[in-house]
């Protein structure tokens, strides 16, 4: 058993480091060049930046893509995007490249600049929307003039070592690969132009690199008993615990308090799970032919207005539902089939920001559900989620010993184990 146990351990350790999603196999985000013209010294390329992910947007404080030059190219001028740092450029005279770095840093610029600074797809301060929200605005993109570069698809060096903060640490790059050009369509859509020379690199998204704790927990209550199944204490790890901030303390009346760091570092309410996210599922009513959940999310970080959220969830009866009341929804099929996943977000203008924690902070709505008569239960926590992410990260359910159970049920503690060993054979069989 014990053996199992680990080897269960190491799958789950060794699917997370190949940076697979169960409920989004296919989800990367792809940063395309494109060179539009050669130049008498390099190339005016255009960089764009897909994110080909369900449910993961990204967020606040916006994406930082990073690069090691081939040889020795600068970067003569940007426009949609600027690098962090100009570096060395005391070389040059006169016309001063606006960076010289080997490994130049790359951030977007925010809403609001000046109308010869933009470009199409930028100036969102870096944050990208999750391909399952809204296709044409999960894409952001800027233009570069690169100079003592190669000029010619033979000559050109492809940049090297790719990073993506999106933001914070998660993400990992593969190498550039030469693919067909881009051909683009004029606006009147009666013209096509190609590309001179197209290369993309791929990000892989792996919550156990970006971080070694939880974001988020989920807890469970049903109208058919009293007990609420809260999230695990310390899901979210304690080590911010001496930092907390009680909900009625004096402090949080204080100007700055709630200002969001440069780190992003959060400041949490004191909570016995330490999760700047709780998801709680109430499993409401009853009707003969449906029934009806609440889904509530709780916001416990008094730095972090969380724009575009998004909450995907597993649950076998997600294939029928009837009606979500104040949330969009959209049913995510990973595997053709099986479609037993959804990704709820904000309406637009209406609960898509989940404000800071305090009294605003939380977004709520009801799901109606229809019954298949062959599956539907209120026993051994059918009822319950299989499976929660906020914003693309894994929350951590209670223990299923700790579920609401239905009064007067026997318990029946036999399919724990079949159970255990059925999730076991089904990531066999899909990794
Ligand atoms: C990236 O995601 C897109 C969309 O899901 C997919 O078509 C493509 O094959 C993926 N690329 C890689 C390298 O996995
Ligand atoms: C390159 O990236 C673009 C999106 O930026 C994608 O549409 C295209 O399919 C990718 N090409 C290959 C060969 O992966
Ligand atoms: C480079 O450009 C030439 C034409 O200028 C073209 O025939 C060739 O296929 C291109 N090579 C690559 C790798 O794009
Ligand atoms: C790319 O990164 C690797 C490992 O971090 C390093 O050894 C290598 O020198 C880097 N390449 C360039 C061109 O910076
Ligand atoms: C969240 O948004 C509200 C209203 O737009 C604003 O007053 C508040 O300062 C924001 N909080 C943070 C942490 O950004
Ligand atoms: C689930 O998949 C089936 C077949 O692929 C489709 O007919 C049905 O509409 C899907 N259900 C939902 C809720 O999307
Ligand atoms: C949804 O429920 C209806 C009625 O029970 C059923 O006919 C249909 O097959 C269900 N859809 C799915 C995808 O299970
Ligand atoms: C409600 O569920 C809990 C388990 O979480 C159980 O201990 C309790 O007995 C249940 N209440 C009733 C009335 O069955």
């Amino acid at each position: 058993m014990r053996l199992v146990i680990s080897a269960f351990c190491l799958l789950v350790l060794f699917s997370y480091a190949a940076a697979y999603d169960p409920l989004d196999p296919n989800g990367n985000v792809t940063i395309k060049w494109d060179v539009m013209s050669w130049t008498p010294d390099g190339y005016v390329a255009v960089v764009t930046i897909n994110n080909f992910q369900t449910f993961r947007h990204i967020m606040n404080p916006g994406w930082t893509l990073g690069w090691s030059w081939a040889k020795k190219e600068v970067i003569w001028s940007m426009v949609g995007a600027q690098t962090t740092e100009q570096g060395d450029c005391s070389k040059f005279k006169g016309n001063v490249p606006h960076c010289c770095k080997k490994t130049p840093t790359v951030v977007d610029l925010l809403p609001g600049v000046p109308y010869n600074q933009q470009f199409t797809n930028c100036c969102k301060g870096g944050v990208v929307e999750a391909w399952g929200q809204d296709p044409s605005a999960a894409v952001s993109a800027f233009q570069l003039s690169v100079g003592q570069a190669g000029t010619s698809n033979k000559t050109v060096k492809l940049p090297k070592n790719f990073t993506l903060q999106a933001p914070g640490p998660g993400y990992t790059c593969g190498p550039a690969k030469i693919v067909p050009s881009t051909i683009f369509l004029t606006p009147d859509k009666r013209r096509k132009t190609q590309a001179l020379m197209t290369w993309n690199v791929t990000c892989t998204y792996s919550q156990f690199l970006a971080r070694k704790n939880p974001s988020c927990c989920v807890s469970l209550s049903t109208f058919y008993n009293e007990t609420i199944t809260p999230c695990p204490s310390c899901a979210c790890g304690c080590q911010n615990k001496k930092n907390c901030v009680k909900s009625d303390s004096k402090l949080l009346s204080l100007v700055g308090v709630h200002t969001p760091q440069k780190d992003n570092e959060p400041l949490l309410q004191c909570t016995h799970h330490m999760c700047p996210i709780r998801v709680h599922w109430h499993v409401k009513l009853n009707y003969k032919d449906y029934w009806r959940v609440k889904i509530a999310i709780t916001n416990f970080n008094y730095r972090m207005n969380y724009s575009l959220w998004t909450l995907a969830v597993q649950h076998p009866n997600l294939n029928n539902v009837t009606q979500v009341f104040s949330f969009d929804y959209k049913p995510v099929n990973p595997y053709g089939s099986i479609n037993d996943t959804g990704m709820f977000y904000g309406m637009k203008y209406y609960n898509d920001l989940l404000m800071e924690a305090g009294p605003r902070g939380n977004v709520q709505s009801d799901v109606l559900l229809k019954k298949d008569k062959d599956t539907f239960t209120f026993k051994q926590g059918w009822a319950f989620p299989r499976k929660v992410y906020f914003n693309g990260d894994e929350c951590m359910m209670p223990p299923p010993d700790s579920y609401p159970f239905l009064p007067n049920s026997a318990r029946v503690n036999l399919p724990t184990f079949p159970a255990f060993i059925f999730s076991l054979l089904f990531r066999l069989a899909i990794w």
